[in-house]
């Protein structure tokens, strides 16, 4: 494991671009069940809203598996200090539950767009709320890392 204060500039371009893709499908998502039901019924798809998430889904996915290979390979900067060590095991949890929720979800997106597995629209939308809710409680810890503890933990992730 590193014990560099930063992450590298790959690592932080992975992580923002993510973020960009995931705030992107979660918008441009409207009547993707009416684009499911057409697409499987008569294999077109001419929503430019279903092409687009489609399109940005998959691209998630490529980025988060890049994110998975080049977070093993290159590792993490060790955790500041944490005035609990509770703290460190419910981070180090957290990010694992967000790269597995990041690759699940949209993968179980695709099971239903080309798969044609019904239940998978709907456990896709559970999935998109879970995700959500995971990334809520994740920008809260940083805050509070940021503005409470004044550790400074956004400029391990921060582009400059
Ligand atoms: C970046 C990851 C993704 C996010 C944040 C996301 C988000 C969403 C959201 C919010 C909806 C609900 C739309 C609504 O209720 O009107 C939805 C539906 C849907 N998405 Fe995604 N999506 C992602 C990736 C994908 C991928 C990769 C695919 C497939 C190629 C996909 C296929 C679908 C389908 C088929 C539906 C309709 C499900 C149904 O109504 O049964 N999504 N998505
Ligand atoms: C789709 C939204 C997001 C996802 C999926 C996500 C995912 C992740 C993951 C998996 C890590 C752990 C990296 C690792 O050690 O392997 C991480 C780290 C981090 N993220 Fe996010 N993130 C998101 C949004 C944000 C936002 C909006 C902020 C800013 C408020 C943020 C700030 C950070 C910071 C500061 C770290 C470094 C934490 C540390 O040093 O341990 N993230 N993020």
């Amino acid at each position: 494991m590193k014990t560099s204060a930063s992450y590298s500039g790959l690592q932080k371009l992975l992580h923002w671009a993510v973020v960009l893709t995931f705030a992107f499908n979660y918008i441009v998502s409207d009547g993707m069940g009416r684009a499911l039901r057409t697409f499987s019924q008569t294999g077109i798809n001419d929503s430019l809203t279903a092409q687009l998430h489609v399109i940005v889904g998959i691209a998630t996915i490529v980025l988060m598996v890049l994110r998975v290979i080049v977070r093993l390979i290159q590792g993490a900067p060790e955790l500041p200090p944490a005035p609990h060590p509770l703290m460190d095991k419910a981070a180090h949890f957290a990010h694992i539950a967000l790269y597995v929720a990041m690759i699940l979800t949209p993968v179980v997106g695709l099971l239903a767009w080309f798969g044609g597995v019904r239940e998978a629209g709907d456990v896709h939308e559970v999935l998109v709320n879970l995700t959500v809710l995971l990334v809520i409680a994740h920008v809260a810890a940083a805050l509070f890392h940021q503005f409470v503890l004044k550790d400074d933990l956004l400029k391990r992730m921060s582009p400059h």
